[in-house]
C-alpha cells in the first residue's frame, strides 16, 4: 500500500474507509553526506524531500489536507504560495479531481514551480503582492467562502508533515541518535510539523534533538523578533515576512534547546553550490539555507550527528542554477574542437 496515510494512520487522524488522495509520498532518502561532515567537522545526514512526487516536502502535508478536504465533501481548495505549495496542491487536486486556485506573488516564484501548476491544471493568480498579503486574502476568502485552505495554518499539513521526523528516527535507528536537525524556516509550518513528530516519537528518543532553524537574512521575522513588510531574498521560497506560525516555531526551537539564526542570499548560494559540486545533491536555494547555516554559525557544541533538511529539488529552479553554476563551453563539431574544450 502506497503514501503516509496508508503507511502511518495510526499516527494520523484518518480512519479506515476514509477518502486517500495519495501519490505515494514519503519515503525519502537519508543520505550520508561525506564533504559536508568533514566540512562541519560532525555526521551530516540528508533529508531529500525533493524526491517528493512533486520535488517538495509539501507532498507530505497535501496527502492529508487534500484527503481532508476531499472526506468533509469540499470541491475546491485554494492556497498562497511562493510556489511549492502550490505546485503541491494542484498535483492532489488534479489526483482529486477537484478546482485548485493558488495565489502566487507574481514573477517572484521559480519557474518550474510555476509550470507544475499550470500543467496540473490549476487556477494560477499573479498576485501583484507579497506572499504575506496572499496568505491572508486566502484565509478570508475560506472564510467567506466554501473552499477548503490547505496552507501549513490547516492542521493536517502538520500532521503529515511530522512523518519525515518518523522516517528520520526510523532510518538512523536507536543506534545513531540524532542530536539536532536544520531547516530553513518560511511560514513556520515545516519546523512545527518536524518538531511535533519528534515529541510523538519522545518514547523511542534518549535525547531530543535540537531545532535549528535558519531563515534568509532579508527574511527573517523569528531572527529580527518583528514582522519584515518588505521580505526580499532570492531564496524565493522562504521570502516570508510574516510567518503564521512564528509562534509555534520559537517555542519548538526553544523546548529543544535549539536556535534560530539568518543567513544571507551569498552564504545561501555557496551552501548550494556545495551542495551540489562535493556530495552530489542538488537541492533548491531556500533548501541550502539549513547547510548554509551550520556552515556559517557552526555546529553546537554537544552535536554529534545532524540532519539537514534539504525541503526542494533543484530543478524546481534552473534559472538560479544557470545563472550561478558554472558556465556553458560552445564548440564546433569537430574532435580538435571538443578535445580543446573538454581540457580546457
Ligand atoms: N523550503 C522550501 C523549498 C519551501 O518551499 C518552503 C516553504 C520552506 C522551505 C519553508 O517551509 O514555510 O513550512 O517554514 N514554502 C511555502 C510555499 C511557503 O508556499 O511553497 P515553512
Amino acid at each position: 500500500m502506497a503514501g503516509l496515510i496508508e503507511k502511518y494512520r495510526d499516527r494520523l487522524p484518518f480512519e479506515e474507509g476514509d477518502p486517500v488522495i495519495s501519490l505515494d509520498e514519503g519515503a525519502t532518502p537519508l543520505l550520508y553526506a561525506c564533504e559536508l561532515s568533514e566540512r562541519l567537522g560532525c555526521e551530516a545526514w540528508l533529508k531529500i524531500e525533493g524526491a517528493n512526487p512533486t520535488g517538495s516536502f509539501k507532498d507530505r502535508g497535501m496527502t492529508c489536507a487534500v484527503s481532508g478536504a476531499v472526506r468533509d465533501g469540499s470541491t475546491a481548495v485554494v492556497c498562497a504560495s511562493t510556489g511549492n505549495t502550490a505546485a503541491s496542491a494542484a498535483a492532489y487536486s488534479a489526483r482529486a479531481r477537484i478546482t485548485c486556485a493558488v495565489i502566487v506573488p507574481d514573477g517572484k516564484i521559480a519557474r518550474g514551480k510555476l509550470a507544475q501548476a499550470v500543467m496540473h491544471g490549476a487556477r494560477v493568480i499573479g498576485l501583484r503582492g507579497n506572499f504575506d498579503q496572499a496568505l491572508k486574502l486566502v484565509r478570508e476568502l475560506s472564510d467567506n467562502h466554501p473552499i477548503a485552505l490547505v496552507n501549513s495554518v490547516n492542521p493536517l499539513r502538520i500532521e503529515g508533515q511530522k512523518t519525515a521526523a518518523f522516517e528520520i528516527i526510523e532510518a538512523l535507528g536507536p543506534d545513531r541518535p540524532l542530536d539536532a536537525l536544520a531547516i530553513p524556516v518560511g511560514n513556520a509550518g515545516n519546523i512545527t510539523a518536524y518538531w511535533k513528530g519528534f515529541t510523538e516519537s519522545a518514547g523511542e528518543l534518549e535525547t531530543m534533538p535540537k531545532m535549528l532553524g535558519f531563515q534568509a537574512a532579508g527574511a527573517a521575522p523569528l531572527v529580527l523578533g518583528h514582522a519584515v513588510a518588505e521580505p526580499e531574498t532570492l531564496a524565493s521560497a522562504i521570502r516570508i515576512g510574516d510567518p503564521a506560525r512564528g509562534d509555534q516555531a520559537l517555542s519548538a526551537i526553544e523546548q529543544s534547546g535549539g536556535a534560530i539564526n539568518s543567513v544571507t542570499d551569498e552564504q545561501i548560494l555557496e551552501a548550494y553550490r556545495f551542495l551540489a559540486s562535493h556530495d552530489g545533491v542538488f537541492c533548491e536555494p531556500s533548501s541550502a539555507a539549513s547547510v548554509a547555516g551550520l556552515i556559517v554559525h557552526g555546529v553546537p557544541e554537544g552535536v554529534e550527528r545532524v540532519v539537514c533538511v534539504l525541503t526542494g529539488h533543484g530543478l524546481k529552479d534552473p534559472e538560479t542554477a544557470l545563472e550561478v553554476g558554472g558556465g556553458i563551453i560552445a564548440c564546433e563539431p569537430e574532435l580538435a574542437a571538443v578535445e580543446a574544450a573538454v581540457w580546457g
